[in-house]
């Protein structure tokens, strides 16, 4: 490109005002290019209901009780002598909802909710990174210090992470430590006492531990580099952070990144404890044949058949209670038919499953129509647009997940700006959407902070529209030219012997949208004369690939920390050795990052590190202008969902986003549904049982 043409096109596009985004120093090597802008807007389309918003304390408090009730049929337990009575399994202060926050108000107890997934259980060591199958399941089975899910109704200038298993915190003078007071007495499903020591089995030998990886992926640098915890008595943890007042870190407390196992049960398998075991062994130690499993969630699994169901019941131990002093939850019975994520939608609408998050637009015109007729058995209501689609490149060019010699040459590619710019100025990012559904729903993304948060700007959004040319021209410049005539480009002479370039693009075959996103993208691609072959996998060994790093490109549905920014914000960046999707430490555990990583990385410590709101905001901006700009991922489409739930539940929260701070799972507070008597189901398959811990008269149900 002759030198006077880039210097008319900057004089050109200052005049026209884009001068802002353009005129840092990466990007003078695409002036020549179509100009890139902020993205367009999307179609206007209304979330259907908003939140009641309230502040923490309107939703929950801790709090002794003048008396406690529970279920008929457990109270017989109790007076068999099989269970202890409902005071001595509580904790002194057991978490108490309250009234005015329960859309119904207290509830009655009995019935089930039928859930259906596309997920398989590996088994139910979450702390060893088994997957339950998705869908809620490790939500209702698992508990964690904080809990974000239901945020979405709390006023943004009181958000914070709700308390949990940690039932309230402070903080030192200086700012450096945090002491975090447990709930004290509480039990595990099977009667053992919840304390420090689950926790710090947790911390010392899952998180702390490299051999040990949590299901979503949490390392030590989640909850900051150089972050120690201790415990100081049974129920009284300290942290200690580098950074002052690092409040964000609460939230890493919450779902997916803190939420302890049953030391009593996981130690007696764990290496440091077992003589001989192994950590594959560990990891596999409770497979989902292993019933009974003890939860400090609502319910604990008491079946399970293969491609066919698991069943959990209510957990007689639960430490959270109503006003009126009624045990939670109140639903006996949960299942999870295990199907596909496809036929969730089908029979959610249908009724005869209870609940979806619509997120498959494939299937959002069928759905509309069948839940606007009278007789639907379900409500439908559509939020906010968070659901997004990104493909990462694997950015690592020493050695994160071995790659070989092609590998190592695709990592080169990844690495250049060039053929960055070239790959999203190939994507027609329109056209994805309305393959996926037409009408309102879908808007081209490009990457970077979602619309949706407060901290989104659009005018720090750098947004490269669709051109094949400067695609192609772009290849060319990276110095990738088609030099056989076969239409897709080749390697330079001297990497690869020169030839074509194949890129592979890991994803999953277990939802529809992520398989037409990944066959559109192949196709579009073609077109630039870039070859692309697809790795489509089952969720589980996706996952295991790309957390193994053994990937070109990944392309994936997006996790809540685009969409909050204060939650997992660690994750926008790679910001630890494990923490980014597309960029993990090398084989000799230092991170080759380039230079507008670390830019990004910067912005991201400083946000955690400063609690100023408006330092925050600018950061923020930067992170996104810097992200965008240099294309850190190739976003693709955006798009909101809807919550489908059967109409005989009550306690729905209006306005529970499918996906916010966490999926509608954990935000729709399962333990506090209900069905009125008179719309109660006869669907419980296990009526009158608890799960057989030891002492409680029955044994575990077999499963075949
Ligand atoms: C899967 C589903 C989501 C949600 C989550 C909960 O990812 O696709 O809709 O149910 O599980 O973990």
């Amino acid at each position: 490109m002759p030198v006077q043409w880039e210097v008319l096109l900057r004089k050109h596009i200052h005049a026209l005002g884009g001068a802002g985004l353009l005129l840092s120093s990466s990007m003078v090597a695409v002036l020549a290019q179509t100009a890139p802008t902020t993205p367009p807007d999307p179609p206007q389309f209304d979330a259907q209901q908003v939140p009641t918003f309230v502040g923490v304390g309107d939703i929950l408090e801790f709090r002794t009780l003048p008396e406690y009730h529970e279920p008929d049929y457990v109270k017989a337990f109790v007076d068999a002598g099989a269970l202890p009575p409902v005071e001595e399994r509580l904790p002194v202060e057991p978490m108490v909802y309250k009234t005015s926050n329960m859309p119904d108000g207290i509830g009655t107890y009995g019935d089930v909710i039928r859930h259906v997934i596309g997920g398989r259980p590996e088994g139910w060591n979450y702390s060893a990174g088994q997957t339950q199958g998705w869908g809620g399941i490790d939500i209702a089975l698992s508990e964690c210090l904080t809990r974000t899910g239901p945020l979405f109704q709390v006023r943004a200038e009181e958000l914070e992470p709700l308390p949990n298993l940690a039932k309230s915190w402070e903080w030192s003078e200086d700012g450096h430590e945090l002491t975090m007071h447990l709930i004290e007495g509480a039990k595990w499903s099977d009667g053992d006492p919840f304390d420090s020591e689950d926790i710090m089995f947790y911390w010392n030998d899952v998180i702390l531990n490299p051999q040990v990886t949590p299901l979503n992926g949490a390392s030590p640098e989640t909850f900051g580099t150089g972050t120690t915890l201790e415990a100081v008595d049974a129920y009284t943890i300290k942290w200690t952070f580098q950074e002052e007042r690092p409040t964000q870190y609460l939230y890493s407390m919450a779902y997916g990144n803190f939420c302890p196992g049953p030391s009593h049960i996981l130690k007696s398998e764990h290496p440091s404890y077992k003589d001989g075991a192994t950590y594959d062994q560990f990891r596999n130690a409770f497979p989902p044949e292993y019933l009974n499993m003890p939860t400090m969630g609502g319910w604990a699994p008491v079946e399970y058949r293969a491609d066919d169901i698991i069943v959990l019941r209510r957990n007689p131990y639960y430490w959270k209670v109503d006003e009126n002093g009624n045990q939670l939850p109140y639903l006996d019975e949960m299942q999870y038919r295990l199907s596909t994520w496809a036929d969730r939608d089908v029979q959610a609408v249908a009724g005869s499953g209870d609940l979806s998050n619509l997120e498959q637009p494939e299937s959002f015109v069928e759905a509309l129509r069948r839940s606007a007729e009278e007789t639907a058995p379900a409500r439908l209501a559509f939020g906010a647009r968070t659901i997004s689609y990104s493909i990462y490149p694997n950015l690592s060019a020493n050695g994160w997940g071995e790659p070989d010699s092609r590998g190592q040459a695709v990592r080169e590619l990844n690495r250049n700006l060039d053929f960055r710019l070239a790959v999203t100025y190939g994507l027609n990012r329109q056209a994805l959407g309305e393959a996926l559904v037409r009408g309102p729903f879908t808007s081209p993304y490009p990457g970077g902070l979602m619309s949706p948060t407060s901290y989104y700007d659009k005018e720090s959004t750098v947004y490269y529209p669709h051109s094949v040319e400067d695609a192609k021209a772009l290849l060319e410049k990276a110095g990738l030219i088609d030099t056989d005539g076969n239409g897709f480009v080749n390697f330079p002479a001297d990497i690869e012997g020169g030839a074509d370039v194949q890129i592979t693009m890991l994803g999953t075959s277990d939802y529809q949208t992520d398989k037409s996103l990944a066959e559109g993208v192949v196709a579009q691609m073609e077109q630039i004369g870039l070859r692309i072959l697809l790795q489509s996998q089952a969720g589980n060994q996706r996952d295991a690939n790309e957390q193994a790093g053994k990937f070109d490109w990944t392309l994936r549905r997006n996790d809540s920390e685009l969409i909050t920014v204060v939650q997992n914000t660690q994750n926008l960046a790679p910001t630890g050795p494990q923490i980014s999707r597309g960029h993990r430490a090398g084989t000799d555990g230092t991170q080759d990052l380039l230079p507008f990583e670390e830019e990004m990385v910067a912005a991201v410590n400083g946000f955690v590190g400063t609690a100023d709101p408006e330092e925050r905001i600018e950061l923020m901006k930067t992170y996104q202008r810097v992200s965008t700009e240099n294309v850190y991922g190739w976003g693709l489409t955006q798009y909101p969902g809807a919550l489908i739930i059967n109409k005989r539940f009550a306690n729905v929260p209006a306005g529970t986003p499918i996906l916010q701070f966490n999926w509608a799972e954990d935000g729709l507070i399962r333990e506090r549904l209900f069905v009125p008597e008179d719309q109660q189901s006869t669907a419980e398959l296990h009526p009158d049982t608890l799960p057989g811990a030891p002492g409680i008269g029955n044994g575990p149900v077999s499963s075949n």
